[in-house]
C-alpha cells in the first residue's frame, strides 16, 4: 500500500461512540497504526484517522471518526453522524455503567444515522477479564434484541480489534 496513486473505490465512514475512557481512541489507534497509549488523553472534539485495505478484491478506504464520551467536549452531533455508514458502541466490560449507557448511545445514533448503518457492539478491555462487570451473555442479549454485531475486545492485546472492524466494514460493502 505504498502506492499513493492508488484507485479508491469505496470510501466508507464509521463513527465510535460510547462514554469516556472506554477505549475508543484506543481501538483506533490499534486498527489503524497498531499502537496503543496506557496513558491516552481524553478526546476533545472529534478526530479522525483512515485507513486503506482490500475487501474482495476492491480498494476500501475506512475513514474512522472518533469524538469525546464526556458531553463538554463533544462535537456537533449532526455533523459527527452525517454520512456514517458503519458505527462502534464501546463499553468498557469493567465499567457496568458503560454498558448501562448504550441504550442511549444507540438511540441518538438511530435518530441521527442512516437507518441502514451497520453498528457493532464492542465490550473493550477483556484483558482485564478478572475486572469483569458485564457478562458477556448479557451483552448478546442486548445485541440480539438490538440487531446488532456484538464483540469483546482488547485495545491492549490486539483481541478482535481488526476483526470488529472488518467484519462492519464487510457488512457495509
Ligand atoms: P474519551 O476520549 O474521553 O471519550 O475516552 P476514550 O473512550 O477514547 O478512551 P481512551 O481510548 O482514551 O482510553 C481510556 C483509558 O483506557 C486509557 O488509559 C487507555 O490506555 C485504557 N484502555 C483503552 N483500551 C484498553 C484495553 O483494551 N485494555 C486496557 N486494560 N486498557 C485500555
Ligand atoms: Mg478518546
Amino acid at each position: 500500500y505504498g502506492d499513493y496513486n492508488q484507485k479508491i473505490d469505496y470510501v466508507f465512514k464509521v463513527v465510535l461512540i460510547g462514554d469516556s475512557a472506554v477505549g475508543k481512541s484506543q481501538l483506533l489507534a490499534r486498527f489503524a497504526r497498531n499502537e496503543f497509549s496506557v496513558d491516552s488523553k481524553a478526546t476533545i472534539g472529534v478526530e479522525f484517522q483512515t485507513k486503506t485495505l482490500a475487501i474482495d478484491h476492491k480498494t476500501v478506504k475506512a475513514q474512522i471518526w472518533d469524538t469525546a464520551g464526556q458531553e463538554r467536549y463533544r462535537a456537533v452531533t449532526s455533523a459527527y453522524y452525517r454520512g456514517a455508514v458503519g458505527a462502534m458502541l464501546v463499553y468498557d466490560m469493567t465499567k457496568r455503567q458503560s454498558f448501562d449507557h448504550m441504550a442511549r448511545w444507540l438511540e441518538e445514533l438511530r435518530g441521527h444515522a442512516d437507518k441502514n448503518i451497520v453498528i457493532m457492539l464492542i465490550g473493550n478491555k477483556c484483558d482485564l477479564g478478572s475486572l469483569r462487570a458485564v457478562p458477556t451473555e448479557d451483552a448478546q442479549e442486548f445485541a440480539q434484541r438490538e440487531n446488532l454485531f456484538f464483540m469483546e475486545t482488547s485495545a491492549l492485546e490486539s483481541t478482535n480489534v481488526e476483526t470488529a472492524f472488518l467484519t462492519v466494514l464487510t457488512e457495509i460493502y
